[in-house]
Protein backbone atom coordinates (compact mmCIF):
# COMPACT_ATOMS: atom_id res chain seq x y z
CA UNK A 1 0.00 0.00 0.00
CA UNK A 2 1.63 3.71 -0.75
CA UNK A 3 1.73 5.71 2.04
CA UNK A 4 0.84 9.63 1.53
CA UNK A 5 3.39 12.23 2.77
CA UNK A 6 2.91 15.32 3.38
CA UNK A 7 5.20 17.98 1.28
CA UNK A 8 4.25 21.25 1.75
CA UNK A 9 0.97 23.55 1.90
CA UNK A 10 -0.91 24.95 -1.33
CA UNK A 11 0.39 28.69 -0.10
CA UNK A 12 4.33 27.45 -0.39
CA UNK A 13 4.46 27.81 -4.24
CA UNK A 14 2.52 29.70 -6.67
CA UNK A 15 1.46 28.97 -9.98
CA UNK A 16 4.75 28.34 -12.44
CA UNK A 17 6.75 28.01 -9.55
CA UNK A 18 8.60 24.79 -8.36
CA UNK A 19 10.17 23.65 -4.96
CA UNK A 20 12.22 21.03 -3.94
CA UNK A 21 10.30 18.72 -1.11
CA UNK A 22 12.41 15.89 0.56
CA UNK A 23 10.58 12.54 1.55
CA UNK A 24 12.01 9.61 2.83
CA UNK A 25 15.40 11.56 1.93
CA UNK A 26 14.81 11.10 -1.47
CA UNK A 27 15.35 14.89 -3.09
CA UNK A 28 11.65 15.70 -5.26
CA UNK A 29 10.70 18.66 -7.22
CA UNK A 30 6.98 19.99 -6.72
CA UNK A 31 5.71 22.04 -9.41
CA UNK A 32 2.35 24.00 -9.53
CA UNK A 33 0.83 24.28 -12.55
CA UNK A 34 -2.13 26.64 -12.86
CA UNK A 35 -3.20 25.58 -8.93
CA UNK A 36 -2.63 21.67 -9.76
CA UNK A 37 0.40 20.39 -8.25
CA UNK A 38 2.85 17.64 -9.99
CA UNK A 39 6.15 16.01 -8.60
CA UNK A 40 8.68 14.40 -10.28
CA UNK A 41 11.97 13.21 -9.28
CA UNK A 42 14.30 16.63 -8.44
CA UNK A 43 17.57 15.00 -9.97
CA UNK A 44 17.59 15.40 -13.90
CA UNK A 45 19.07 12.28 -15.80
CA UNK A 46 21.55 14.12 -17.81
CA UNK A 47 24.16 15.50 -14.67
CA UNK A 48 22.33 16.06 -11.86
CA UNK A 49 20.52 19.30 -11.99
CA UNK A 50 18.15 20.49 -9.79
CA UNK A 51 15.09 20.42 -11.57
CA UNK A 52 13.44 21.89 -8.56
CA UNK A 53 15.06 25.48 -10.09
CA UNK A 54 14.27 24.66 -13.65
CA UNK A 55 12.28 27.34 -15.48
CA UNK A 56 8.71 26.23 -15.73
CA UNK A 57 6.56 26.83 -19.01
CA UNK A 58 2.90 25.03 -18.91
CA UNK A 59 3.87 21.26 -17.71
CA UNK A 60 7.33 21.44 -18.86
CA UNK A 61 10.29 22.37 -16.84
CA UNK A 62 13.53 23.26 -18.38
CA UNK A 63 17.13 22.36 -16.12
CA UNK A 64 18.54 24.90 -14.82
CA UNK A 65 22.12 23.15 -15.82
CA UNK A 66 22.15 22.49 -19.65
CA UNK A 67 18.79 22.79 -20.49
CA UNK A 68 16.78 19.39 -20.82
CA UNK A 69 13.07 19.21 -20.60
CA UNK A 70 10.52 17.21 -18.83
CA UNK A 71 6.87 16.69 -18.61
CA UNK A 72 6.42 17.48 -15.16
CA UNK A 73 2.97 15.19 -15.24
CA UNK A 74 4.89 12.14 -16.00
CA UNK A 75 8.42 12.60 -15.77
CA UNK A 76 8.98 12.10 -19.22
CA UNK A 77 11.79 13.88 -21.51
CA UNK A 78 10.84 15.93 -23.86
CA UNK A 79 14.04 17.84 -24.72
CA UNK A 80 18.15 16.88 -25.22
CA UNK A 81 20.89 16.39 -23.95
CA UNK A 82 19.33 14.28 -21.08
CA UNK A 83 18.16 10.82 -22.56
CA UNK A 84 16.37 9.83 -19.81
CA UNK A 85 12.80 10.44 -18.51
CA UNK A 86 12.50 11.00 -14.32
CA UNK A 87 10.10 9.01 -11.96
CA UNK A 88 6.93 10.86 -11.36
CA UNK A 89 4.87 10.73 -7.96
CA UNK A 90 1.10 10.92 -7.48
CA UNK A 91 0.03 13.75 -5.52
CA UNK A 92 -3.13 14.37 -3.76
CA UNK A 93 -4.10 17.87 -2.21
CA UNK A 94 -6.07 17.58 1.28
CA UNK A 95 -7.31 20.68 2.22
CA UNK A 96 -4.59 22.99 2.49
CA UNK A 97 -2.03 20.24 2.43
CA UNK A 98 0.27 18.86 -0.19
CA UNK A 99 0.60 14.85 -0.01
CA UNK A 100 2.91 12.89 -2.00
CA UNK A 101 2.49 9.03 -2.24
CA UNK A 102 5.56 6.64 -1.57
CA UNK A 103 5.68 3.19 -1.91
CA UNK A 104 7.07 1.66 1.22
CA UNK A 105 10.79 0.27 0.85
S1 LIG B 1 22.02 18.34 -15.75
FE1 LIG B 1 20.07 18.73 -16.56
S2 LIG B 1 20.46 19.17 -18.61
FE2 LIG B 1 22.41 18.72 -17.84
Amino acid sequence: MPESVKVATIQDLKPGQGKLVQVEGKDIALFNVNGQFFAIDDVCTHAGGPLSEGTLEGTTVTCPWHGSKFDVRSGQVLGAPAQKGVASYTVKVEGQDILIEVSPA
